[in-house]
Formats: C-alpha cells, sequence, structure tokens
C-alpha cells in the first residue's frame, strides 16, 4: 500500500501514530504536575524499562504536558561521557532566563542565576561553554564548594525558588538515568529530596534501564521513598493491537483478526517491535484488510530493519570479550541467567568474566533482575544474537 500514507514510525524516540496502553503513567503525570505546582507533596518519578518500550516517548509527552500546565520544562539525556553538571547547566540557564523575562525584576530569579553561575565555576564549566550572561555576577559561596551532593541541591532549591516566586514550577526531566555515576545519582536524589522537604514546587522525571533502580538505592538508602518507579514494558494484547490497528484505522485501512494476532504474537507486544512490523506489512499489503499473509511476507524485511538499526548500533559499541560474553548468554536462551551458567558456557571462572559483565551493564546491555542473575536489556536480543552467529558460521 501506499507509502506515503504509511503510519507506523520505527525509530528512537519517535512519536507513535497511537500512544498505546499508557494512560496510567499519563494520569500519574497529570496529577503529580498539579500537586508540585500547588506545592503539595508528590513523589518525582523515574520510568523503568528495557530498551525500545517507549520511555523517551513517555519522557517527550511528559514535557509537553508539564508547558501546556505552564511549567518551565527541561529535557536532559544523560550521556557515558558527560558529567551530569555539565548537562544540566545550559538547559537550567535557558530555564531560569525564561523565568527572567517578564518586565519585573525578580529577585529569586536573578539570584537562581547567580546561583548557577557560581555552580558552573565550581564545576571548572568554562563560561564560553556555557555562556551565563555576562551581567551576572556569581553567588559566591552557593552551590560552589566542589561537592555535587551539597552544590546540586542548593542549586535546585535556588531553581524551584525562583519559579516560585514566578508563580510557576519547574520540570527537569532526564532520560537515559542509568548512565550517571553513583555519586551524580546520589546528588541528583538528595537535590530533589532538598526539594521536597521545603515543598517547593520542582519535580524530577526520569527514566532509565532497569540497573537504575540498583543505581538509585546504592546511591542513597532513602531512594525508595523518595521516588517511584513506574515499569514501562510491553504492551498487553488489546493495547498492543490498538497500537497497530488504530492508526490504520484513522487512514480507512482494517486488519484481519489473524493478521492482528500474528504481529502481536512475533512482536511480543515490545513498541519498536511494533512499529516495525506495522510499518513492514503496510508496504506489503495489497489493500485493506491487511490479512496474516502480507503480515508473514512482510516478516523478513522487518527482521532486517531492525537488525540493521536497533540490535546493530548497540552491539557494534562492544568488544570482542562483551561480545564473547552475549553469544554465551544467547546460546543458553533468553533468559536470565545464572552468572555461573554464562561462565561455565564460556569454560571460564565466574570471577575473571565479572569484569566484563560490569562493563556490560554499564554500557546498558545487560543488567541483573536478582542477585547473580544477569538479563538482556534489549527484548530479543538473544535472537538476533543467534541469528548473527549463524550467519558467521555460514
Ligand atoms: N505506547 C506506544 N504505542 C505504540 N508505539 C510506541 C509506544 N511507545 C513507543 N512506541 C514506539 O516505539 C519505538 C521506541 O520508542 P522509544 O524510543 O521511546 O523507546 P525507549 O524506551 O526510549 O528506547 P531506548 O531505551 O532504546 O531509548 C518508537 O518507534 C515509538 O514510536
Ligand atoms: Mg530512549
Amino acid at each position: 500500500m501506499d507509502p506515503i500514507t504509511n503510519p507506523y514510525v520505527p525509530g528512537a524516540g519517535t512519536q507513535p501514530p497511537e500512544l498505546a496502553g499508557r494512560e496510567d503513567i499519563l494520569e500519574r503525570t497529570r496529577i503529580t504536575l498539579a500537586r508540585v505546582k500547588l506545592g503539595r507533596a508528590a513523589k518525582s518519578f523515574m520510568l523503568v524499562g528495557l530498551r525500545g518500550v517507549g520511555k523517551t516517548v513517555l519522557l517527550n509527552r511528559i514535557e509537553q504536558m508539564a508547558k501546556e500546565d505552564g511549567y518551565e520544562a527541561v529535557l536532559i539525556e544523560a550521556h557515558e561521557s558527560k558529567s551530569l553538571p555539565a548537562l544540566l547547566v545550559p538547559p537550567l540557564r535557558k530555564l531560569l532566563l525564561a523565568l527572567d523575562r517578564g518586565k519585573r525584576v525578580d529577585v529569586a530569579v536573578k539570584r537562581g542565576l547567580g546561583v548557577l553561575r557560581a555552580f558552573a565555576g565550581s564545576v571548572k564549566l568554562t563560561i564560553g561553554d556555557v555562556d551565563i550572561g555576562l551581567d551576572i555576577e556569581p553567588m559566591v559561596g552557593s552551590a560552589d564548594s566542589g561537592d555535587l551532593e551539597a552544590d546540586l541541591p542548593e542549586l535546585f532549591v535556588a531553581v524551584a525558588q525562583a519559579a516560585k516566586s514566578r508563580g510557576t514550577a519547574a520540570a527537569i526531566i532526564i532520560d537515559e538515568l542509568q548512565y550517571l555515576n553513583e555519586a551524580e545519582m546520589s546528588a541528583l536524589i538528595m537535590a530533589v529530596h532538598k526539594v521536597s522537604q521545603q515543598n517547593l514546587p520542582l519535580v524530577l522525571v526520569g527514566a532509565g534501564l532497569p540497573q537504575l533502580v540498583g543505581l538509585a538505592g546504592k546511591s542513597k538508602s532513602y531512594a525508595e521513598r523518595l521516588f517511584d518507579y513506574p515499569p514501562v514494558g510491553a504492551l498487553k494484547v488489546s493495547d498492543a493491537k490498538t497500537a497497530i490497528a488504530a492508526p490504520a484505522e484513522r487512514e480507512g485501512v482494517t486488519y484481519t483478526a489473524e493478521a492482528l494476532n500474528e504481529i502481536v504474537n512475533v512482536t511480543q507486544g515490545y513498541p519498536y517491535f511494533l512499529q516495525q512490523w506495522g510499518y513492514h506489512s503496510w508496504l506489503h499489503a495489497q489493500g485493506s484488510p491487511i490479512d496474516e499473509d502480507a503480515v508473514r511476507k512482510a516478516g523478513g524485511e522487518a527482521v532486517e530493519s531492525l537488525d540493521e538499526s536497533f540490535f546493530r548500533v548497540r552491539f557494534d559499541r562492544l568488544t570482542p570479550r562483551e561480545k564473547d560474553y552475549l553469544f554465551a548468554m544467547a546460546k543458553l536462551g533468553a533468559g536470565p541467567h545464572r552468572s555461573g551458567d554464562i561462565a561455565a558456557e564460556l569454560g571460564v571462572a565466574v570471577e575473571s568474566v565479572a569484569p566484563v559483565r560490569s562493563s556490560l551493564i554499564k554500557k546498558g546491555m545487560v543488567y541483573s533482575p536478582a542477585h547473580g542473575d544477569t538479563a538482556f536489556t534489549v527484548p530479543l536480543f538473544d535472537e538476533y544474537l543467534r541469528r548473527v552467529r549463524g550467519k558467521s558460521n555460514s
């Protein structure tokens, strides 16, 4: 069928034509935003889920909801090779400048900018990099001790007070939180703690892979009480069907029941895979209704596209030893697997591959669902690895 009207959008962070099955998270967001704005207690939260389940898409939606609610909102993506302060300063500067836009000079907003400048100075972000605004003097002695656990709370409080004095609220939204190191996570948790103790209107919404929960707990034991960790996972059958059927319907196209079942089966309801199968089934179908035959014929290309994009970008970042570790896991099946079994498959002692396992966790490839267990963070990655192995052996 016509590629021009193809509604499906496989891709990292691309807004789906139908955001299926996330009503609970959106409702929680609505309530949290409203409560924080009123200065009422509300838990910040971090969305936790595997690759390709729709975390980024949700954060984008949450940013939009916050803005519609009158919030000043910033969305940041944490990165393996960039420090949290370096990530935070430019968007927080933008946020404070947006608050500064009114006619009336606001003491709290000016103070916020001064604190940010002091903070940026102490973490040695060059002013050129950050361009904090020349007419702002650093607020010497505020958020500039060089100890992130002390400084970040002061900075968040200053930002929150600035928002409050403007009669609004601030939302700090951070994706890929598993890439923070322990000290950064700890500082972030303390910062949110400080803000919520004072009932200031600032909310943190995060997202990341499952290792994020362990990281937060390790950094600060009270993180558990401070945050909720709503899981974002595969869609349940009815939602997965909606994700496929609703966008087509808007183009006047339907699916047979068998075709829908087939898509849900092969994708296991994972959002990225749903988009990919929807996309190729559409291209293969001769017309409406899209039938099982079209879906089956589309399968090969859907898998190929996934291998070339979704799976390969992750695989290509690995060292040979890391790849071997994952191949051993894949040989054992979908997982999770005991560390001992993986080592045995590799024919080595558990301790000797412990560093490889740790670096795979840091890179976000695997996580530990329970002590001594290892699982893929990428759904169906074991099947991909077996395909790759099969190709390289043939
Ligand atoms: N609720 C949903 N219904 C249908 N499709 C969805 C839904 N959520 C996300 N998608 C689609 O799934 C794909 C992946 O979404 P997204 O990039 O947000 O996932 P992610 O969890 O951030 O993945 P990663 O961990 O790799 O960053 C996109 O193509 C998006 O359009
Ligand atoms: Mg993402």
